[in-house]
């Protein structure tokens, strides 16, 4: 197996993860002087070259069966390690967010299909435990037509997750209506949310992965997404309604991306070990009966590495869906609950 991008925060993180299950991947990513250190302190082989590079690319892929791709904004990366992978015929996974990247995949399918390659994109903490939950969900309520998730992640963010936020910066929300992926005012709509911590908390709508993911897992035509932010970062992002051309502005971009750049690169060990990520999720019919269910797992990071890892050990171990696929549909709800998640059912 290949990790490209692994030495970003979290892609160490997934290399760390992957020495414990016993797995020695091929470290790759495009800046020799950052990848060397982390191969050696492990004792892994290496390999650098930018994404660009189509020859080295696929000589890199020779003889691999699968691709870890942690380089994000994916947006920047998925198109070319997909192209190699189906030329190489290599399973490609991720660890994605992002709704482009989803639906991207999602159109090459037919010509993975036709590879025998499969496409998982959202290994990690977004959207293996919102698409397992929206598969069971969907099992509970099979008529449903109508679905709404959230979450709150607690223990903070890496650079890598605020520099993809930024990307998204000044640009409208998204919903899915009717089956379709529809943009909506950024901070489109507020609701109370009770994930069982003994508060109800503000949670605002964001365009996450499972706009698009949820809807091939469950074929639910209705999905909204929300995210459990405090009041100021919600004031914020509905001002962003009247700002998205300034923030839109290069000169702007610039100096938020400088801020990010001088941050830390993600959550310490500590912070890791005692933060935990809440989900809630809704599903309703056009009958008007609903049901709702929880998930609790650890920190998001932590999730992601080990998510990653156990479905890159189970697509090498040969549990293989050729064509684009999502978590839930890969392997099942499971999947999450092998990772420490707990599930529970309210009315
Ligand atoms: N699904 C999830 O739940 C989840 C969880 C964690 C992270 N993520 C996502 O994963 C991505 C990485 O996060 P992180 O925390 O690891 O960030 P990070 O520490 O900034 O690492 C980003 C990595 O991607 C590489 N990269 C970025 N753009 C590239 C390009 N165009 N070509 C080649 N390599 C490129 C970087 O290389 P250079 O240093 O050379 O630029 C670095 O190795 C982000 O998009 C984040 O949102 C998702």
């Amino acid at each position: 197996m290949l990790i490209y991008g692994a030495y970003g925060y979290t892609g160490s993180l997934i290399v760390e993860a992957a020495l414990e299950q016993g797995l020695r991947p091929l470290l790759a990513g495009r800046d020799l002087r950052k990848l060397k250190p982390l191969a050696e302190r492990f004792g892994l082989p290496f390999t650098a070259f930018d994404l660009q590079d189509a020859t080295a690319l696929d000589h890199a892929l020779k003889e691999k069966r699968l691709v870890l791709n942690c380089a994000g904004p994916f947006t920047q990366t998925f198109q070319p390690v997909a192209a190699a992978c189906l030329r190489q015929r290599v399973h490609y996974l991720d660890i994605t967010g992002e709704i482009e990247v989803f639906e991207g995949l999602a159109s090459l399918s037919k010509q993975a299909l036709s590879a025998g390659v499969m496409l998982l994109p959202g290994v990690g903490f977004d959207v293996v435990p919102t698409d397992c939950l929206a598969a069971h969900l969907k099992d509970r309520l099979p008529s449903a037509t109508h679905l709404t998730l959230a979450f709150r992640a607690g223990g903070g963010l890496s650079r890598g997750t605020r520099r993809t936020m930024l990307e998204g910066l000044g640009r409208s929300g998204a919903v899915r209506r009717d089956g379709h992926i529809v943009p909506v005012a950024p901070a489109w709509k507020v609701r109370q949310v009770d994930f069982g911590d003994g508060h109800m908390h503000a949670a605002v709508s964001i365009p996450w992965g499972d706009v698009a993911t949820a809807w091939y897992s469950t074929g639910i035509p209705n999905i909204e997404t929300y995210a459990a932010l405090p009041a100021a970062q919600i004031r914020a992002l509905h001002l962003s309604r009247h700002f998205g051309w300034l923030l839109r502005r290069k000169l702007l971009r610039k100096q938020l991306q400088r801020r990010i750049d001088a941050s830390a690169p993600g959550p310490d060990a500590a912070t890791r070990r005692k933060s935990e990520s809440l989900i809630w999720g809704e599903v309703c019919d056009l009958q008007g009966q609903c049901v709702h269910s929880r998930l609790r797992c650890g920190n998001g990071y932590s999730f992601t590495a080990r998510a990653a890892v156990a479905a890159a050990k189970r697509v090498l171990g040969g549990d293989i869906k050729p064509g684009f696929q999502t978590p839930s549909r890969a392997f099942a709800i499971g999947f999450v609950l092998a990772l420490g998640a707990r599930i529970t059912d309210l009315t």
